[in-house]
């Protein structure tokens, strides 16, 4: 490995550009393994620079250069596959063109251009776009770009470029056709995109509320348009509300999202052509869960809401990386809670939080929300940017109110539209708008680590006076680096014996019912409070630190039945399974016989039968915390057995207790109307489907009957997959048929097959292990495809916990032997496959042994990967 390979980069060292490209035109002729692009780059000396022109290039192969349309011998520049320099670079405005060629059908890697079941594409984030030509790869070069895509038109009759269609035509006699696209929007290389290919369309227009208009097209493989009507219409009411909330409108006369099955992450917004992994545009009810319905949603708004957040303000380079994945995920989120549930939108978003982003902060690869310093920036598109980067921008806007933030977000749009900014630029604006010091507030994105918070309750009743106090503490990295407190605004109620909140009398001018955090140690009084109230602290989840509010059980059942923020309603009945769970854990670790605590399982049964909540407030309150979350808990010395062992005996207990209402609430839940995707409906499946998990669980005798009932007459994928997931996962006698007919009637659509895998490598049983190996042999199996391998061996590994962290340490050696297979092909996969082993050092000692043999026998493999060298080299400092 060159030393250039192991480099790594430093915020601290950032120049800006020695040269612009102001304009780029592109000719590209595609062929299956002999592809030609011809790049001239339109070059400009920034002034006073002196320094020679040094491009980025990864894996090229070069035929010709050209300067100035002269083309130049090979004395006049040195080049190797992953750097080209101009010795003698002029001091004027000049043009370079280089002629490169490519074997996109060889490239497994996904990035740069590729073929996808014949379709070409191309993924440019982070560094692709080296893999195509010479360049400043660099999101603060921002350029115009024209596209001339040339291919054979019977293998390829669809050409896709970004920005505007400009011209298309024949070659005559060649059998070839070509289309001209130009994109009047200044953009950096990471957001240039191209398709070509045979694929069917499904079209809308719109028409923006300034009167422009605009085509809509969603670009699938011919077979697949009538599985994107929910993508369409995602996409519309995306267009709509960033209009109505953000007062951003769209900016070319078309928008393109193109499906491929075979893509590294979610969907990528290159500027006006979108390219998704399918598994986030196809949806039916036949092959899509209501999951999927809102994952589709959400990752359609998510890559359009980038159109502003991302592509019309860019980064300025990938330390600020959740400039636009923090604001745009913040901004996807709030578009769901507008579509669905509020409440339960911001539930789901936590539960993801505390699963992925706070163990990721706890472990060997936590880092900043803007790090500092990488080797492979590919391995920064973590929880911690996209999610906590989220948590800032809504903590941002509850310390602000709505009205201030929005001022600030407008600053932020009218100041750096057509830039790459930075973080320090963000926050000047919402500063600026709002006159506040956001100097400490800023420091969130500096430090990792997820702050703990405790809060002491002091009553005076004979003065009637409330004081809470409130102590942070910041981790050992943020402490060492002389950071004590953070700004937290902590949302927050006083409940009053009745059950209702206390009108709260607040002199200091603070957003109302927000308490503002600025020091290590603060209190706050309240005045003229007689009977002793409840704080209901952190509501709405309003900061993303861990809070220990001493809760006795008898606040917390309180809380669960009254409190009016239906977040901390939810999050007392957790912390009550989490209690109850833990109590379980310790006992199963001293090996005792485990009996569950009746009062948690009754008042769960009422919230169970409470018709005053919604279907889908129900289902979040009654799913326990998962064996990740216990684990992440537990935080040391871990033992997934226990774990284990804990959660199936509560999960036993409720499904006995309940028995009959269980069983009465699955029928009665049944709705046998059309299917229909709405947050209500989908409510009501998930409710449906839980109830239908805790009586497989019960151990009852008429279990089996209503489980075999449910696979049967499953008339959805929801349905199909719950009735699946319950029988297999309990292993009861039903799963052997239900797993055959899924098989049958979904054979030939992988997607819908993802799911059958996902089902049995999750299964929480030691016959897992066995299973999912000899899954990779099954005829859908693909060591190619990310969707295929995330869903078996990802799902093994992430969502199998007991199974993947083995006593045997078997779980661990078959998880490295699955990334050192995948590293040579796809390294990012690899990579990323490579971060569940990042909590091993939580495990107890025995697991952790085994599980840091398995990481070094990766470290040993010859030729691995920067991306997992990265990775395994921080997991094991
Ligand atoms: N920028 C994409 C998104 O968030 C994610 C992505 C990164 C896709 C890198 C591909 C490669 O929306
Ligand atoms: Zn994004």
């Amino acid at each position: 490995m060159s030393s250039q390979e192991n480099a790594i980069i430093r915020l601290e060292d950032y120049r800006a550009p020695a040269f612009q490209i102001p304009r780029i035109s592109l000719d590209v002729h595609l062929a299956p393994h002999d592809t030609r692009i011809t790049a001239t780059l339109e070059i400009e000396p920034s002034s006073q620079n002196r320094s020679a022109l040094i491009l980025d290039g990864d894996g090229l192969a070069l035929l010709e250069v050209h300067l100035n349309g002269e083309r130049l011998d090979k004395d006049s520049y040195e080049a190797s596959p992953s750097r080209f320099e101009l010795k003698q670079t002029p001091q004027a405005p000049f043009t370079l063109t280089f002629v490169t060629c490519l074997n996109p059908e060889a490239n497994s890697t996904l990035m740069g251009l590729y073929r996808s079941s014949g379709t070409y594409c191309t993924q440019c984030e982070a560094e692709g776009f080296r893999r195509i030509t010479y360049f400043l790869d660099r999101p603060d070069v921002l350029s115009i770009y024209t596209t001339r895509i040339e291919a054979n038109e019977a293998e390829a009759p669809v050409l896709l470029g970004n920005g505007n269609p400009v011209e298309h035509g024949q070659i005559e006699g060649t059998g070839r056709h070509y289309a001209v696209w130009h994109d009047p929007h200044p953009k950096p290389a990471y957001l240039f995109a191209l398709v070509a290919g045979k694929l069917a369309r499904l079209t809308e227009s719109f028409t923006t509320r300034s009167g422009r208009a605009v085509e809509l097209g969603i670009y699938v493989e011919p077979g697949k348009e009538h599985m994107c009507g929910w993508a369409m219409d995602s996409l519309r009411r995306s267009m709509i509300w960033d209009e109505e909330v953000f007062g951003l409108e769209y900016d070319l006369d078309v928008f393109n999202i193109v499906a491929v099955s075979d893509f590294n992450m979610g969907a990528m917004e290159n500027k006006g052509l979108n390219i998704f992994n399918d598994k986030y545009v196809l949806a039916d009810e036949e092959t899509a869960t209501d999951q999927d319905y809102a994952h589709v949603e959400a990752v359609i708004a998510h890559e359009y809401f980038h159109n502003w957040t991302g592509n019309r303000i860019t980064c300025r380079d990938w330390f600020q990386l959740c400039l636009k994945e923090g604001l745009t995920v913040f901004r996807d989120q709030e578009f769901s809670s507008d579509m669905r549930s509020r409440p339960v939108k911001r539930i789901a978003d936590v539960r993801l939080l505390r699963s992925h982003q706070f163990p990721e902060d706890a472990g060997p690869l936590a880092h900043p929300v803007r790090p500092r310093a990488y080797k492979e920036i590919n391995n920064f598109y973590t929880a911690t940017v996209y999610e906590k980067g989220a948590e800032i921008i809504r903590m941002l806007k509850t310390l602000l109110g709505a009205e201030a933030f929005r001022k600030g977000f407008d600053l932020y749009v009218e100041r750096h539209d057509g830039t790459a900014a930075t973080i320090e630029e963000f926050i000047a604006c919402f500063a600026g708008a709002s006159g506040r010091d956001l100097t400490q507030f800023a420091r969130w994105y500096d430090h990792p680590g997820t702050p703990r918070l405790r809060a002491d309750v002091h009553h005076d009743a004979e003065a009637g006076r409330l004081t809470l106090t409130f102590t942070q503490e910041l981790s050992k990295a943020a402490q060492d680096a002389g950071c004590n407190a953070f700004e937290i605004p902590v949302s927050f109620g006083l409940i009053g014996p009745d059950g209702r909140d206390l009108p709260l009398e607040r002199g200091d001018g603070g957003p109302e019912g927000v308490l503002v955090l600025t020091e290590q140690r603060q209190s706050f009084t309240f005045e003229g409070i007689f009977d002793k109230p409840l704080p209901s602290l952190l509501r709405g989840f309003s900061a993303p630190v861990k809070l220990e509010a001493g809760l006795t059980p008898a606040d917390l059942l309180m809380m669960l039945r009254k409190d009016s923020d239906p977040f901390n309603r939810w999050q007392a009945g957790q912390d009550l399974a989490t209690r109850e769970l833990m109590r379980l854990y310790e006992e199963a670790r001293r090996g005792g016989t485990l009996a569950c605590d009746m009062a948690l399982v009754n008042a769960l049964g009422d919230v169970l039968g409470n018709e005053d909540l919604d279907h889908a407030f129900r289902a979040q309150i009654l799913a326990l915390p998962g064996e990740a979350d216990l684990a992440r808990d537990i935080g040391s010395n871990v033992d997934t057995d226990a774990i284990l062992a804990a959660r199936k005996t509560l999960r036993q207990a409720i499904g006995r207790q309940h028995g009959a209402l269980l069983a009465d609430m699955v029928i009665r839940l049944d709705d046998s109307g059309p299917f229909r995707p709405d947050a209500a409906s989908a409510g009501q499946r998930a409710l449906k489907g839980l109830c239908l998990s805790y009586a497989a669980a019960s151990g009852l005798p008429e279990t089996p009957e209503l489980v075999a009932r449910a696979v049967r007459s499953a008339g959805n994928m929801t349905d199909r997959l719950a009735a699946l997931t319950a029988a297999v996962h309990e292993g009861l006698p039903v799963a052997e048929e239900a797993l055959l007919s899924f098989e049958a009637r979904h054979g030939g659509h992988a997607l819908a097959m993802d799911k059958w895998f996902t089902v049995q490598a999750t299964r929480p049983h030691p016959s897992a292990l066995t299973t999912t190996d000899s899954l990779t042999h099954h005829a859908a199996f693909d060591w190619f495809n990310p969707n295929r391998v995330r869903a078996l061996i990802g799902a093994f590994a992430t969502g199998n916990q007991s199974q993947f962290a083995r006593a045997d340490g078997a779980g661990f050696i078959f998880a490295a032997e699955a990334i050192k297979r995948l590293d040579p092909k796809n390294p990012q996969v690899a990579a990323r496959l490579l971060t569940v082993f990042r909590s091993w050092k939580a495990y107890e000692p025995g697991r952790a042994a085994l599980a840091e043999a398995a990481l070094k026998s990766i470290a040993a493999q010859p030729d691995l990967s920067r991306d997992c060298s990265d990775i395994v080299e921080r997991c094991l400092a």
